[in-house]
């Protein structure tokens, strides 16, 4: 535990108090490129936890696991096929292509939770007869 506090209680405040921000606007305009390479660790790493937290915390930075479509759906055989007949489909029927419908391959709606989430715009394939 030592290093470890003597890397937070000394280290770093020592590494951030040679850091060198500027103490007015109009300080920033006169550092040197060897001022703004300093500064350039510091603000990676902010940006990188920053980026981070946005894509643990934010829906519409998560993406599907391996950039995966079908989260649930079969999962246990190598290829989702679902056939219907045409005759038994009364008047109409609406097949989801959300991939996240609870009654596949038919949809139930649950495309308008996953398009706030994600910010997406997916829908149904609606299919209808000609009488
Ligand atoms: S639930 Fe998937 S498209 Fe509607």
């Amino acid at each position: 535990m030592e290093p470890i506090a003597h890397l937070i209680k000394v280290s770093v405040p020592n590494y951030l108090a040679g850091l060198p921000i500027p103490e007015s606007i109009g300080g920033w305009f006169r550092l040197g490129v060897r001022d703004w390479f300093a500064l350039l660790p510091p603000t990676a790493l902010l940006a990188g936890v920053g980026y981070m937290s946005y894509r643990a915390f934010c829906p519409h930075g998560r993406p599907a696991p391996n950039g995966c479509v079908n989260l649930k759906i079969k999962k246990d055989i190598a290829k989702v096929v679902d056939s219907v007949d045409i005759e038994d489909i009364s008047e109409k029927a609406v097949f989801c292509r959300c991939w996240r419908s609870e009654n596949w391959p038919y949809c139930d709606g649950t495309h308008g939770r996953h398009n706030n989430e994600c910010n997406d715009n997916v829908g149904p394939l609606i299919v209808t007869k000609k009488s």
